[in-house]
Formats: structure tokens, sequence, C-alpha cells
């Protein structure tokens, strides 16, 4: 056999991975293969792989491991809509997909091109976890690679899609990267599995329901992503990466878009006038946004608060904003982390940011008390003042107490604040500060009642408005709703050049 026919048999061997076997098994569980996924999510012939033949060096604590080509992870660097991308896509056919160590120097290799050359790096996880025939030098796999998350961190994107297995150690690299994808019934995260719960806690649960997509989108808000298939899981990701840079240096790409007639009638109608009722900011989203650009992350944890990418005017941009049909779009905990967690985001890799506020405070309760809504609150807080993208606010109605400040208020900085005549912007609502500041008056009046609702009126009537904010400057502009869209147009294009210098520091301290 001559020397090109060798290598040609060696790399038709090395894409066979585990073999015809494993891959039809693989294909059974309504999983596809490591190769298949990267070629649905690359541009075609885009793909340039890098390590086919490295193997396995059967360090650790068993003899001899079959040997496979590549060690069960596919590596390399490609295109996605022209735009370069450093992937590594678990092999689960080999080991079981498992982390040996060269398995992990060529993961480590991709993420240091993809840090120096300044491009985003997504992982397909597909895998048993460490390479139990290694030991420990698999686990020294792992940190090499948590150590490389870090580093990248605010530097790249990362994007971790989890398409099988993840356990243990291993989740705590995806746990690092921006975003989490789960594929639905065929992957799950969890540190121990359904087994030593059992024997620990002795609950009885099954993997879906532990560690499964919808319990990590809904519950613990590990995943931003719950996804019916992995041809699903890609398109996200190929639309994630339309709205974000390559690198905390450069911008969104600006898509193309002709300014026509951006007045929209339907916001003049879309907030109720009793202030106590519901609306779906969401609604009020699509109208703002440009036509079908609005896509939400996180979309099924902490509904009180909405995080996602749009565009407007074609400029990419991140909107956080009160959802006052769930909970009265109130901040509690959750909602505050998820805030902060997307705004720090944005603020890494220059996507300005659009809040819309509709809050009526914080939560109470001992609940809120007890697990920290004070220290958590404090995140949203931080990560907006810290933030130095250019930073727009929308109030569409209330913004009452400490929540007014944290909701990216004029006195942390951002550049320009729009509200509609419904606003309300107070120390709390009327109800609650009548019942303080008169007391008194109330318990003399003959008719307490009466004189309450009175008061209410009044107090309503000076205070729940957007006027004395206005005065103050607090609120640059109150503004007929359906003039919202072209004043963010503006606004955003107006701010297209800000820079803000802040002290010099090694890195703030977030109340964690
Ligand atoms: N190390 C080495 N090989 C592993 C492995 C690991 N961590 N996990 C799986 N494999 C191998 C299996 O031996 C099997 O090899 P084979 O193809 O030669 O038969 C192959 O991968 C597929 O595993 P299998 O158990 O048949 O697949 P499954 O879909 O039924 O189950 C897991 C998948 C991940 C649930 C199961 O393999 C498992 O529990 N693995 C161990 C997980 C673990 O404890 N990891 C170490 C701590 S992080």
């Amino acid at each position: 056999m001559d020397k090109i026919e060798q290598l040609q048999q060696q790399v038709a061997t090395a894409q066979l991975g585990g073999g015809q076997v494993r891959i039809d098994s693989q294909h059974k569980k309504g999983k596809l293969t490591a190769r298949e996924r990267l070629q649905l999510l690359l541009d075609e012939g885009s793909f340039e792989e890098l390590g086919m033949l490295v193997r396995n060096r059967n360090k650790g604590i068993t003899a001899e491991q079959e040997q496979f080509l590549g060690d069960g992870v596919v590596t390399g660097y490609g295109t996605i809509n022209g735009r370069l991308v450093y992937v590594f896509s678990q092999d689960f056919t080999v080991y079981g997909g498992s982390l040996s160590e060269p398995h992990a120097e060529k993961i480590c290799k991709v993420m240091d091109l993809a840090i120096e050359n300044g491009a985003p790096v997504i992982g397909l996880n597909d895998s048993g976890g460490a390479r139990i025939q290694e030991g420990v030098v698999s686990l020294g796999g792992y940190a090499d690679i948590f150590y490389r998350n870090t580093k990248a961190s605010g530097v790249i994107p990362q994007i971790s899609a989890i398409m099988g297995p993840c356990a243990g150690g291993a989740v705590y690299s995806p746990a690092i990267t921006d975003f989490i994808m789960m594929v639905e019934h065929s992957s799950y995260m969890f540190v121990t599995g359904p087994n030593v719960v059992k024997t620990v806690t002795h609950e009885e649960v099954t993997s879906e329901e532990l560690g499964g997509a919808q319990t990590h989108a809904s519950k613990s808000g590990v995943t931003h992503f719950a996804c019916s298939n992995e041809i699903e899981c890609i398109q996200y990701i190929k639309q994630l990466l339309s709205y974000i840079p390559q690198n905390c240096e450069d911008k969104a790409p600006m898509y193309p878009y002709t300014t026509g007639n951006e007045s929209r009638k339907a916001l003049n109608t879309l907030i109720p006038s009793n202030p106590n009722q519901p609306y779906d900011m969401k609604e009020v989203i699509e109208e703002l946004v440009d036509a079908e650009s609005f896509f939400e992350v996180h979309k099924d944890y902490a509904e009180n608060i909405i995080v996602g990418f749009a565009r407007i005017a074609g400029r990419s941009i991140g909107i956080v904003a009160n959802q006052p049909a769930h909970l009265a779009g109130v901040l509690d905990i959750k909602a505050s982390v998820k805030g902060a967690r997307f705004t720090r985001f944005c603020d890494s890799f220059n996507i300005p940011l659009l809040v819309l506020v509709d809050v009526p405070g914080f939560l109470p309760g001992t609940d809120q008390e007890w697990n920290g809504i004070i220290t958590n609150g404090a995140k949203l807080l931080y990560a907006l003042c810290e933030a130095t993208v250019p930073k727009l606010t929308l109030t569409t109605r209330k913004a009452y107490g400490g929540a007014y400040c944290v909701m990216n208020s004029k006195h942390i900085g951002a550049d320009l604040n729009f509200a509609f005549p419904q606003a309300e912007i107070a120390v709390m609502g009327a109800k609650g500060a009548v019942e303080i500041i008169y007391k008194k008056e109330i318990d003399a009046s003959p008719n307490p009642e009466e004189r309450m609702n009175e008061l209410v009126a009044e107090y309503t009537e000076r205070f729940a408005n957007p006027y004395l904010a206005a005065e103050k400057g607090y609120i640059d502009e109150v503004i007929v709703p359906d003039q919202a869209r072209i004043k963010l147009i503006k606004g955003f294009a107006m701010l297209e050049n800000k820079v803000v210098n802040m002290p010099r520091k090694k890195h703030g301290n977030i109340p964690l």
C-alpha cells in the first residue's frame, strides 16, 4: 500500500470513531454522531479537523485500552454563516465520549486557538464523564479545561450544547461558559446521578427529573435553552451567534435595515389604564424591535423578568424587562440573578442594553430574605451599574422603591431614560405610602376608610406619574408610546461610539 493510501485508510478509520455497531446504537437512541452534528453546525465544506490521529496513551489504572483514532472527541475550526468558530464535539461511540488525557488536550488546543484568535468556541457535549481507566489523569484534563473556560470568559463567547450525558465534574465546563443548550429527553446534567442521590438522601428520582432539559430550563436555570431535538439545538446556536460579536474587542454584526414608518400605534393601547391589570411585556417588545428579531434567553426560568437579544434597525441589543404578566413583574432572587448574568454577558461583548421597567418592587417574605434577596438583588444592581455599553431605559408603568434605582435608573449610568405618560415613579405604591404617612390622620378620622380612599387618590394624583422624575432630569423625555421605537432607534444610533473610562482595578467584587 502506498503512503497516500495508508493515510486515506487511517482517515477512514478515524471517521468511524468507535465503529459502525456503536454508530448504529447511537442512531437507535435518536442521537446524531459527533461528526454528523458538526456537519449540521458548520458551513458546508468549512470544517478543518485537528488531531484526528491522536491516540490514547494507555496511562492510568488498567492495562491496555483499545485504541481509537481521535480518542473520543472531534475538534477543529470552521465557519457559521461565514464567521470563524472553534469547535469540539464529543464522540459517544469511543468509550462513551469519556474524557482521557489526549481528549482533554485536544479540547484545550482549540480553546487556546480560539482565545488567541478571538473567535467563539462551541462545545458539543456527549460524554460518560472522566475516562474511568485513567483515574486522576482524566480529572487533571477536566481542570485544564475549566481553567481555560475561565480565562476565555469575557474574551470570546463560549457556547455549550449538551446532547447526551454530562455528569460529575464534566458539568463545570459548560457551567462556566456563557450559554448552555440542552436537548430534551436525550441529555442530562447532574453532579451526582439518581443512584447516588438515592443512597445519600433516599430520594427516588429519574435522570430526566433530576437533570433533564426541562428541569434545568425551569427549576435550576442551569440551561438557557431546552431544545426539542438536536437539529433545533444546532439552529439555536446559529441564531444566538447572529446577535453576538466574535470577541470582546469586536462589535456584533449589523443587519441591513431601511428606516420606514417607525410609529407603532399598538403601543398607545397596550398598557392597561388600571395599574393593577397585568399585560404581556413581550407584546411591548415585539412592537419595539425589528420584526421577528426577538430571541428569548432563559424563557422558562424566573418568568417575572424577561431577557433576550433583538435587533433595533439592524443593530443587536440585549433586553432586560420586567414582566407584569408574571408575579406582577416583581424582582425576586431568581429574577435578579437571571437579569444580572445576562447584563454581564452583554456588557462583556459590547451589546447595548435596553431595560424595560414595570416593577412594583422587590418580593417581600421570609423565603426571600432568608435566601438572600439582599445579596442577590445586589447582583442585578451591580451588573447594571458596572455596564459601560449604551444603556437605554423605558419605563412603561411602575418603577417603585429600590427597584426604581436598580432597573437602570439615570443615577446608575443609564444614557437615555424614557417614560410613557402612564409611568408611576415613586418611593412606593399609593396605598402603602398613605398608610404610613397619614396613619394618625386616618385613625383619627370619623370615617377612616373614606379618608383613606381620598388620601390614596390625592397621593396617586401627586406622585404616581413620571413628571416629578422628569422635572429632576431623571427621565429625559416622557413620550407618546407610539413614538417609542423611533426614539430607541435614534438613541442607540446616537450612542454608537460611547466610551466610558472606569477607574483602574484588577476586577470588581460582585456580591456572589
Ligand atoms: N469511562 C470509560 N468508558 C466509559 C465511560 C467512562 N466514564 N462511560 C461509558 N463508557 C463506555 C462503556 O464502557 C461503553 O463501552 P463499550 O462501547 O465498549 O461497551 C460505552 O462507553 C457506552 O457506555 P454504556 O454504559 O453502554 O452507555 P449507556 O448509554 O447505557 O450509559 C452512561 C451511558 C454515561 C450513563 C454510563 O456509561 C455511565 O454511567 N458511565 C459512567 C459515568 C461515570 O460515573 N463517570 C465517571 C465520573 S465523572
